[in-house]
């Protein structure tokens, strides 16, 4: 590899090449979340100067004090990005002409009938084009469909005359950050990259070989654009076996944590993937659609897509009927009855709640009639359905005055063993209580 970037570095513009050696290019990142906040400290602490550009006020007034709002980026970090004059933030889009480098992570959202959203990519991309100049790299970080650099960047920024390949240069590299994941983070992660031309590729390389141990370079941007969704639509499709597998379970009367657990002692050909109250982020439930999108321009329907969602969409229905049906066996009707909700993050130890399966759980149990109150030590308030929740403090006296406790969020800092004993029933969705021993049946487990 290095010997092909080498080669290719050679056709690049020599002034790109010798900033980003010598770590003196001017690095913008637009969008300052869960994606870019990272990737610019990250950057940061390898000494470039970066500029952080987003259009939230607040987002970069935190940023700018030192204060991260991301759970993964420790504020001991960002201060020290922030006091040693590598990382400044601003709403300034005009601060872009002013870049060598510019890497867009902006949201790529689904609309309610479950069609790619690129209104924020476009924008991005206008906002760049308007201030792009000779010898410039441009890296879309944003999953998207396959495409969507070449078909919609590409032709927003060729819009200035100048030729990609000899002018400025563009890629696509997916990020592939798991929140929350101790073991594994940008530095260890193999970064795929896929420039328009092998220039692009080669200079984009040379950029996040400074932040990654290891670059995946393939053939075109379509590629790494493919690789990204091909990643999220294998998860959802397991996670949609799984969660079917806990369905049926419940109807045979076995558990699906059990089998799962028997299964996973296989040293071959398992991989493991846990049931759960469904699926949330804004990647698995929202990817494998941007994926579908774009077979249905080919006349081809996924049809393992749209299994996996109808499923994984299933299963917040699927946890409010079994509560209902736990209050029940224990002579509650669930009108009326208080639900203590534990955990409304989509995963454990982190703070998001984009597309979690809490939201549609607490509204189906309201549906039913249950008063729905909720603790989340990462989370203080949620909204649902136009109403603001927020988070009771956890005490012996909040488990013991609800009806049912239900865990949706395994957070590591519960204390599992409190929340059964001074629960009156417990409905755990994530296998949090599978060592404590089910005295007189007060735990529903899957
Ligand atoms: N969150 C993840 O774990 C994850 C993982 C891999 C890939 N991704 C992908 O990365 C992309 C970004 O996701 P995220 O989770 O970081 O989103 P986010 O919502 O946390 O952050 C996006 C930021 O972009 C800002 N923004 C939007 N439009 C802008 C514009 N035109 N100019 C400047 N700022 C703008 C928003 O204010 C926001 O702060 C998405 O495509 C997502 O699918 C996310």
């Amino acid at each position: 590899m290095s010997i092909a970037l080498a080669k290719n570095e050679l056709k690049v513009k020599p002034d790109l090449i010798a900033k980003l050696k010598t770590k003196s290019a001017q690095i913008g990142i637009i969008g300052l979340g869960y994606v870019g906040l990272p990737l610019a400290v990250a950057l940061a602490a390898e000494d470039f100067p970066i500029t952080g550009v987003d259009l939230s006020k607040q987002k970069v007034e935190q940023v700018n004090s030192g204060d991260s709002y991301i759970s993964d980026v420790a504020s001991a970090r960002l201060a020290d990005a922030v006091e040693n004059k590598r990382l400044s933030a601003t709403t300034d889009l005009g601060r872009l002409a002013d870049l060598d480098v510019v890497v867009i992570c902006v949201p790529t959202p689904i609309s309610r009938s479950k069609t790619p959203d690129l209104s924020y990519v476009v924008r991005a991309a206008e906002d760049v084009a308007r201030h792009i100049h000779n010898g410039q790299l441009i890296v879309l970080e944003s999953t998207t469909y396959p495409g969507t650099t070449e078909e919609v960047v590409l032709p927003l920024l060729e819009r200035s005359g100048l030729k990609v390949g000899q002018d400025f240069y563009l890629a696509f590299s997916p990020e592939r950050v798991d929140p929350g994941n101790k073991n594994f983070s940008l530095r260890n992660t193999p970064k795929v990259i896929g420039g328009v031309t092998p220039q692009c590729t080669a200079v984009a390389s040379l950029l996040y070989g400074f932040v990654a141990d290891e670059i995946i370079e393939v053939s075109s941007p379509q590629v790494a654009e493919t690789t990204k969704l091909f990643e999220n639509v294998f998860r959802n499709v397991n996670i949609a076996l799984v969660n079917e597998l806990t369905i049926l379970c419940r109807k045979m009367g076995i558990s699906a944590y059990e089998v799962v657990e028997a299964a996973s002692t296989k040293p071959f050909g398992f991989m493991r993937f846990n049931p759960g109250p469904g699926v949330g982020g804004h990647c698995i439930p929202v990817d494998p659609y941007y994926l579908a999108a774009k077979a249905k321009e080919f006349d081809f329907h996924s049809k393992f897509i749209e299994s996996a969602g109808e499923v994984n969409e299933n299963m917040p229905y699927f946890v409010a009927d079994l509560v209902a049906e736990a209050l029940n066996q224990h002579g509650k009707a669930t009108k009326g009855s208080k639900v203590l909700i534990l955990g409304v993050a989509y995963k454990k130890d982190i703070n998001d709640v984009r597309e979690t399966p809490a939201v549609r759980v607490i509204k189906s149990l309201k549906e039913k009639g249950a008063t729905v109150i909720y603790n989340d030590p990462y989370v203080e308030t949620i909204n649902v359905n136009e109403t603001l929740m927020v988070s009771k403090p956890l005490s012996g006296k909040l488990l013991n005055s609800a009806d049912c406790t239900v865990i949706l969020t395994n957070h590591s800092s519960y204390d599992y063993r409190e929340i059964v004993r001074e629960s009156r029933l417990v409905v755990d969705t994530r296998a949090a209580t599978k060592d404590i021993k089910n005295n007189r049946a007060k735990i529903v487990r899957f």
